[in-house]
């Protein structure tokens, strides 16, 4: 993975502590649900079929990865963590799926090849990026696209009035929140909102748009702390 510029960041410095942890990625799949096959059902719907070609960016243990190459011709599996990239190329071997390709790369490095893809996955990784580098992802990922391909997108992004920060990072930390599972402690949410980059549902919206995405749909938890998206390259 090559650093092209000597501005751009370096994107195994803001993967989050945690990805980069052999014993939490190890931990990783009892603790998260990444609720794989309800993703790709959905996308079954919107015509996710054997003869498409996604790829997913922040693929983590490849909870969903796994899952959609049971049902498509191509998955590429991208991640800057080598620790979390080891543990998916484990389960890939375990599963003897020879469709998936696992990459180390990230949002702002990763090349794509062959066919434009038809459909982009990515589910709580963006917020790993400030938001100007959230524009450059968001931009690379509608170049690698076909026009009128799909990208879920499912992330923790803030929706809510900033005169509410208070009462509900608090909830947030507390872990209180809908899709929060008890594994997690306050510890880790803490560090989620200090260290890495969730930002408002208002500035994320306007930064798809501007790239060249149109919201095709869009749902939030109750909290208001995690945005499900499904985004069309236009
Ligand atoms: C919370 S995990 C989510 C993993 C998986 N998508 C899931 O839903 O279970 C976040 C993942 O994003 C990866 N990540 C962080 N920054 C990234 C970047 N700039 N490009 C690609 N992946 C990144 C981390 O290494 C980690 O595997």
């Amino acid at each position: 993975m090559k650093k092209q510029q000597n501005w751009m960041i370096d994107e195994i410095t803001c993967a989050g502590r945690e990805n980069l942890d052999v014993v939490h990625v190890e931990r990783y799949d009892k603790k998260e649900d990444a609720k794989a096959d309800r993703e790709v059902n959905l996308l079954q719907k919107m015509g996710f079929n054997s003869q498409s070609e996604i790829v997913e960016i922040g693929a983590g243990t490849g909870q969903f990865a796994l899952i959609a190459a049971t049902v498509c011709a191509r998955v590429v599996a991208v991640d800057v963590s080598p620790v979390m990239l080891k543990q998916l190329r484990l389960k890939v071997e375990e599963s003897g799926l020879s469709n998936i390709e696992a990459v180390q790369a990230g949002f702002l490095t990763y090349e794509h090849s062959g066919k434009q893809a038809d459909f982009v996955y990515s589910r709580l990784a963006l917020h790993h990026l400030p938001d100007f580098w959230k524009v450059i992802a968001l931009k690379r990922i509608h170049r690698m696209m076909r026009t009128g391909g799909i990208f879920r997108l499912w992330d923790v992004v803030y929706d809510f009035n900033p005169d509410e920060i208070d009462k509900r990072i608090e909830l947030f930390c507390n872990t209180l929140g809908e899709d929060i599972k008890k594994e997690w402690v306050r510890e880790e949410m803490e560090e989620h909102i200090r260290d890495e980059h969730s930002t408002f549902r208002w500035l994320l919206e306007a930064m798809i748009k501007q790239c060249g995405f149109e919201i095709e749909d869009v749902n939030y938890s109750p909290d208001g702390f995690f945005g499900k998206y499904i985004l069309r390259a236009i």
